[in-house]
């Protein structure tokens, strides 16, 4: 059985002392719903949440590198964040694709060398406005992930998450509808179970991402493909963060 996730992903957002404040929130959470609980938080915080944080609540970066050390300025390592006992990454968010030019190729070594280590990742993929409109997502998406998990063994994709977030619906407040949420996890599945087999593509955690709000989760969660979401503004304060942890499909 796939486990459901909900991950808060702060961006570059929160001081080290507001990250603490935020979990201190949160801790002793009995949510509703026996779904992950993930923050993806700035590195900076990054040690101060994964000391404290206790389950259900899993600590997660922004970003990770593919090379296991050097001379790459400004990036950490999937060796650097195990160190500090986190274990998971979100890879090719559409703003690092967009304003950091990350491309398909690079993701693909970022997928390997995470799996390589035993680290788990988010992946994300998600198609454009125009590309919408000019009814090419399902071929944009599928591009993506083929590029993106190239030559990655069916063994080591339990490590692998996907997180289907249409660019022009990430902090504009246009959700996809739920409907067209599902059709595109549908289609995610059905890729991973042509590239793969059946077995991972049953088990593999697929979320949507994109203005998730507390009143409109769980209308998501209750389609059939999607597992979990990636949420963005709604996860910056911690009662907006519970409430969606509470949903009730
Ligand atoms: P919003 O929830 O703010 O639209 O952001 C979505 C997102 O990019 C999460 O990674």
């Amino acid at each position: 059985m796939r486990r459901k996730m909900i991950a808060g992903n702060w961006k570059m957002n929160k001081t080290i002392q507001e990250a603490r404040d935020f979990l201190s929130k949160l801790q002793h959470l009995e949510p509703k719903q026996r779904a992950r609980v993930v923050l993806c938080a700035p590195y900076l915080s990054l040690p101060a949440l994964a000391d404290v944080a206790i389950p259900p609540v899993e600590i997660c970066a922004q970003n990770v590198h593919f090379a296991p050390s050097g001379a790459y300025t400004g990036e950490v390592s999937v060796e650097m964040l195990k160190e500090i006992d986190v274990h998971m990454s979100i890879i090719g968010h559409s703003e690092r694709r967009e304003y950091f030019n990350e491309t398909d190729e690079a993701l693909n070594k970022k997928v390997q060398a995470a799996v390589k280590e035993e680290f788990e990742v988010i992946l994300c993929c998600g198609e454009k406005l125009e590309e919408r409109e000019a009814g090419n997502q399902f071929q944009v998406v599928e591009d993506q992930l083929r590029a993106d998990l190239a030559d990655v063994k069916p063994e080591d994709m339990y490590l692998v998450n996907i997180a289907y977030e249409p660019v022009w619906a990430i902090g504009t407040g246009k959700t996809a509808s739920a409907q067209d949420a599902q059709d595109m996890c549908q289609h995610i599945r059905r890729l991973l179970a042509e590239l793969f087999n059946e077995t991972v593509a049953d088990e593999t955690t697929i979320l949507y991402g994109g203005s998730v709000k507390p009143d409109n989760i769980a209308e998501l969660m209750a389609m059939e493909d999607i597992d979990g979401a990636l949420v963005g503004g709604a996860s910056l304060e911690p009662m907006s963060f519970l409430k969606l942890l509470d949903y009730e499909v």
